[in-house]
């Protein structure tokens, strides 16, 4: 059964929103419709973090708790979810909540535009865990930017949380929210605003019909990356799918050999599963946007994207992952190393989609990767670099080198790894390559980076990544 209804939870009441507009962000319908004009717009765009709201999300008889950029989020998005803005977090008779009082107390707040996307952002990490070290603090404010304050007194009001009561209204009223959230209408939607269409379906049968009846619409999975066309670019998107419907395709598979990740899995859920298999994915990961981004960014988004300095790409260009690309009729493994075409293209067909990705295991290789970028929280990578090699008595006996940020799709060093296999692994060897990174990639000037600037740090990546191999040793900053 279908609803033109989207049906979610504000202040312990369901809202019902008839076919609304959706290309409306979050964002917008908050501060316009609800009027609630704590929630800010800085950026538009992910970056700053003053529109952060909290969904949420009814697991088993738990809520989960996810911090969100309201900016790059469409409204049709809190269909049976419940809506959290600072202004809920004031209890009834008017005092704060504990993680706004911290701040008070804390003196976090000057100007006070950046205040509520900092509370939010806490205030999810206060309900999702019961401990704050300041590794998960740094993490949790990642993307939120304060201009003037500065950041040791949030940090202070955040760590200063662990000695509060942990039981704030929300937790007292659990019983009755779950209650609620599971009267609420979560069937499939299917909108019509004026010439505009949303779709989210349950299983893949019902999107695979949906495709077919409406052929030239584009799949929604995170949205981070689709919903600036409409914050950014000003255009419309007539038709979207959203695939986050789809329960199918949010799953991480392993056996003995690879791990499968389905295409709607979230980066957060991801890069968890990830670290024990290769820590050095889980470090890029974890430098990856914001929680906030990650929260709702997916890998399947990540690679569709093709964007040469997506971060999961060259990590698994270099793991040889598989791409499984499922079309109305059936299912087909791809190399990864094939499925980019050009910039921004990939070899997707009209109505095929990423179903899944397949990750090999290698017990026995050295993987490392590195992230070149000007920030080092929640910022897009200049070169991104990635290394699988299997060595054997200090001979290279297999070599996978790739980089993004280097060319118009992010690529493998081919010439670089046919010099390097079957070399001693040796200072000079690694260093007489270097000159071959040259014919590999041809990078551009951009504002992130000189061509000059990217051939070098790559070259220096690569001599990184024998040092550390040689000295059983990571060389980082952090
Ligand atoms: C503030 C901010 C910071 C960011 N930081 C980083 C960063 O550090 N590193 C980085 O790599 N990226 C970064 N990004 C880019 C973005 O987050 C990623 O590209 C993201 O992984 C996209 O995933 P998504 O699920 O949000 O995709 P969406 O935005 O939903 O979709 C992206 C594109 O892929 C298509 N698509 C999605 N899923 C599928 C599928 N299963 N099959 C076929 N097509 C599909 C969509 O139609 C759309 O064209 C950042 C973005 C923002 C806004
Ligand atoms: S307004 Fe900057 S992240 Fe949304
Ligand atoms: S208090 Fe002014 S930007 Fe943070």
């Amino acid at each position: 059964m279908n609803t033109n209804k989207v049906q979610f939870l504000l202040n312990n009441k369901i809202c019902e929103l008839i076919n609304p507009d959706p290309n409306q962000t979050l964002l917008n319908f908050i501060r316009t419709k609800l009027k609630k004009t704590g929630t800010k717009e800085g950026c538009a765009e992910g970056g700053c973090g003053a529109c952060t709201v909290v969904v949420g999300e009814l697991n088993n008889d738990q809520i989960v708790y996810k911090s969100i950029n309201s900016c790059i989020t469409f409204v049709t998005f809190l269909h049976g979810k419940q809506l959290l803005v600072v202004e809920d977090l004031i209890n009834q008779d008017g005092s704060h909540h504990p993680v706004q009082q911290a701040m008070v107390r804390f003196h976090g707040s000057q100007c006070g535009f950046c205040t509520p996307g900092f509370v939010m952002s806490l205030f999810s990490m206060y309900k999702n865990h019961n401990s704050y070290n300041s590794d998960l603090i740094k993490d949790t404010i990642s993307g939120n930017l304060c201009r003037c304050t500065g950041y040791r007194p949030i940090v202070d009001a955040a760590k200063s949380l662990n000695k509060v009561d942990f039981k704030d209204n929300f937790s007292k009223n659990k019983k009755k929210t779950v209650k609620i959230l599971k009267k609420i209408n979560s069937k499939n939607l299917s909108i019509i605003n004026k010439d505009k269409k949303y779709f989210s379906p349950s299983t893949i049968s019902e999107l695979k019909k949906i495709i077919i009846r409406n052929p030239k619409s584009q799949f929604l999975n995170g949205g981070t990356d689709l919903s600036l066309i409409v914050t950014k670019e000003r255009k419309d998107i007539n038709t979207i799918i959203n695939l986050k419907s789809i329960k199918e395709l949010d799953f991480i598979k392993t056996n003995n050999n690879y791990i499968e990740v389905g295409s709607t899995t979230s980066l957060i859920k991801f890069e968890n599963f990830i670290l024990k298999y290769y820590p050095d994915f889980n470090s890029i990961l974890k430098r990856y946007g914001s929680v906030q981004v990650r929260n709702v960014g997916s890998i399947g988004g990540n690679i569709a994207t093709a964007s040469p300095i997506g971060d999961t790409s060259p990590i698994l260009l270099s793991l040889n992952a598989e791409i499984i690309i499922q079309s109305k009729v059936n299912k087909k493994n791809i190399p990864i190393s094939k499925f980019f075409k050009g910039y921004r293209k990939t070899i997707l067909k009209t109505g095929e989609f990423i179903y899944s990705i397949k990750i090999p295991i290698y017990k026995k290789n050295i993987f490392k990767a590195y992230k070149i970028s000007k920030r080092f929280d929640d910022d897009i990578s200049s070169v991104c670099a990635s290394f699988n090699l299997e060595i054997i008595n200090k001979k290279i006996k297999k070599i996978a080198i790739a980089f993004g940020g280097m060319a118009e799709i992010p690529k493998r060093a081919t010439n670089c790894e046919k010099i390097l296999k079957n070399k001693n692994l040796s200072l000079i060897n690694f260093e007489n390559v270097n000159k071959s990174l040259e014919k590999d990639f041809k990078p551009i000037d951009d504002m992130r980076a000189t061509k000059n600037y990217r051939i070098e740090v790559a070259k220096n990546l690569l001599t990184k990544c024998f040092l550390e191999i040689e000295s059983n040793k990571l060389i980082r900053l952090n």
